[in-house]
């Protein structure tokens, strides 16, 4: 695969577009140890030396990101009212970054930011059933009757109702401030239906007051993550990543 000089830079980050020709005029690139003859260059990202401002740049066509998305964030590329999950990369210079995935503007946590378009789709197919956990928050007393409904599966107003989902309860307390029970629980689910774990806590009469997904698939949270930080994917749960797609 050949690509413009320009395009491998933007790509992994050295600029914009626009900011890479410059530097290219400005004689700050290098292609195998000679000055390229213009941003239109093709490069070998397997063979040829890029070198920008004196630093190796090597070509990575994939990558892959965790992100703790914190609330009041969008899971989008772009949007008009909210900053989105891609506000928070420095890699953004490389455009067609995207999340795997939506998490609820109020939603928080594990949120995988990749170019990777085949490993999403894979991952998101309704077929695949990759697990997703969520902790939550819930207004009032979880019981072992809800951990047996989400068991069964629940009607939320879709064409089916939802596969088992597996309800733990971890405690339930009153909160000090509020006089409020609350219960606070590990759900998981195998399906990414549009607002799923808040739909089937109202299918049963209970309010999501707080919802933060820890995991997905062999991915969990880093918890030395914190909101609005992310990291790269290691070598391990990229392979792990993959395989789990395409079972
Ligand atoms: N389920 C929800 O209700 N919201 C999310 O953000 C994710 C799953």
């Amino acid at each position: 695969m050949l690509l413009r000089l320009d395009k491998y830079l933007a790509d992994m980050g050295a600029g914009t577009r626009s900011e890479v020709k410059q530097y290219i005029r400005k004689k700050q690139v290098l292609v195998n140890g000679i000055f390229p003859k213009g941003p239109e260059q093709k490069v070998d990202p397997c063979k040829d030396q890029v070198l920008f401002q004196g630093t190796p740049i090597t070509y990575e066509k994939y990558e892959y990101f965790m992100f703790y998305k914190p609330q009041g964030c969008v899971s989008a590329v772009t949007d008009q009212r909210y900053p989105t999950v891609l506000d928070f990369m420095k890699e953004k210079n490389r455009k067609d970054l995207f999340p795997v995935g939506r998490l609820d503007l109020d939603t928080e946590g594990l949120l995988l930011i990749t170019n990777d378009g085949p490993l999403a789709h894979n991952l998101l197919a309704p077929r695949k059933h990759v697990p997703k956990i969520y902790y939550a928050k819930i207004a009032g007393n979880v019981s072992e009757k809800e951990v047996e409904l989400f068991a069964e599966g629940l009607e939320i107003g879709e064409k089916h109702p939802t596969l088992p989902a597996e309800l733990k309860i971890l405690s339930c307390k009153e909160e000090p401030i509020q006089n409020t029970w609350i219960s606070e629980i590990e759900l998981t689910i195998m399906e990414g239906k549009f607002h799923q774990v808040k739909r089937m806590f109202e299918a049963v009469g209970k309010h999501v007051v707080y919802l933060k997904r820890i995991s997905m698939g062999p991915l969990k949270l880093d918890e030395l993550l914190q909101p609005g930080e992310y990291r790269k994917l290691t070598d391990k749960e990229i392979q792990l990543l993959k395989e789990s797609g395409q079972c």
